[in-house]
């Protein structure tokens, strides 16, 4: 029998959430905050139970026209049907839920740095191509859903889109990488593994806004010797390295830390170091013997599954200062668990919105000791 409920919130996975009288909690997919719904229970655990969306019975003041003929269906983006103020505000939500539940509260939680630009943004996207289907997955599966244009990529990427249909029909499956290069330019790749040109953040003015956030924090905290554990390609690096006096930045990757030691090339200051290796408990015996127990800022930027968990073994007496940038709420709180015995406070919290129309979370935090 389908239930009749007010969605109240959402979650990280993006579903709206809404409770009946005996106070289960409905999981419901495409329902959004402010929505009377009629939802069809599909499986149950405890008091938690994931519905189906029959009917949006009232919809909420929240709603807005979609731009794109074929959301809800393409699996790209979940949200292009919420105001984009409201998302950014249903992602605060999300984020302070998730921090209150490992009893996190930071001194100041910042507002949130909402994109100018929620449409038009990407700066790369990953296309699928079959016959004469060319367009993205349906969400959970691999059927392509042809798209004509889409609504979240830059309009060079668009372009290119138009121009790669008259290439078809394709007689092979394809993954075709576009992306729009350093002069604007659009490169293409195809069936290429996964990042294999290294990590790179899809909006590029979201990520200028993330660069000068970091370098912000870096001199508000006065640091001057940093250890960047998943620098990547440098992006935060070269942004806060004028800063600092001495820097040691690590990354596994061996394609983005040549761009970072490309991007590097002819700077004699500060005193810098790239190296290629996994972050992990073992990595701390590898740094110099000078800097080892010395950094008094560590700043991190893991990929979604946070660091496993190894954040503990680079905390020491000399350490004042760890910058966390997070795009997952969940391994985040997992990650800094244990900081607060080690006598670190969460100063400040701030979400920058780098994937508009979607539920993923992007946040900056910054911990400090006192002496
Ligand atoms: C979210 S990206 C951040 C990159 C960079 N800070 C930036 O702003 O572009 C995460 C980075 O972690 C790296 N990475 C993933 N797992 C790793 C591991 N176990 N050890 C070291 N680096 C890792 C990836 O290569 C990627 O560059």
């Amino acid at each position: 029998m389908p239930v009749e409920l007010t969605i109240e919130h959402v979650n990280l996975t993006g579903q709206g959430v809404g409770k009946d009288a005996e106070g289960n909690l409905y999981f419901v997919e495409g329902a959004l905050p402010g929505d009377r719904v009629l939802a069809q229970p599909e499986s149950e655990k405890g008091r938690y139970r994931d519905a189906a969306l029959v009917q949006v019975v009232q919809p909420s003041p929240e709603r807005v026209d979609s731009v794109c003929p074929v959301f809800g269906k393409c699996g790209g983006c979940d949200w292009l049907d919420w105001d984009y103020a409201s998302q950014v505000r249903g992602k605060e939500k999300m984020l302070q839920h998730v921090l209150g539940r490992s009893n996190w509260e930071p001194k100041r939680f910042l507002p949130s740095i909402a994109a100018e630009q929620p449409l038009g943004y990407r700066n790369r996207i990953q296309l699928r191509a079959e016959g004469k289907k060319l367009g993205f997955y349906r969400k959970r599966s691999h059927d392509i859903v042809d798209i004509e244009n889409c609504a979240v990529a830059d309009p060079r990427l668009n372009e290119a889109l138009t121009q790669l249909r008259g290439e078809g029909p394709f007689a092979q499956p394809t993954k075709i990488e576009l992306a729009v290069g350093d002069e604007g330019k659009v490169e293409r790749l195809d069936n290429s593994p996964h990042a294999a040109a290294g990590f790179a953040q899809v909006h590029s003015r979201q990520n200028n806004l993330l660069r000068e956030m970091v370098r912000d924090i870096v001199q508000r905290a006065g640091a001057k010797t940093v250890l960047e554990l998943f620098a990547g390609n440098g992006n935060l690096t070269m942004g806060y390295a004028e800063h600092v006096e001495r820097l040691f930045a690590v990354d596994s990757s061996a394609p983005a830390l040549e761009a970072a030691r490309a991007a590097w090339k002819g700077r004699s200051q500060p005193k810098a170091a790239f190296l290629e290796a996994r972050v992990d408990k073992r990595l701390v015996r590898r740094l110099p013997g000078d800097f080892r127990e010395h950094y008094d800022t560590l700043l991190l930027d893991p990929p979604r599954s946070g660091t496993q968990e190894c954040l503990g073994s680079f905390l020491h007496d000399n350490l004042k200062t760890i910058v966390y940038v997070s795009c997952s709420p969940v391994a985040f709180t997992k990650d800094v668990q244990c900081l607060e015995a080690a006598g670190f406070q969460l100063e400040q919290v701030q979400i920058i919105d780098m994937f508009p129309h979607t539920r993923h979370i992007e946040f900056v935090s910054w911990f400090s000791r006192s002496a």
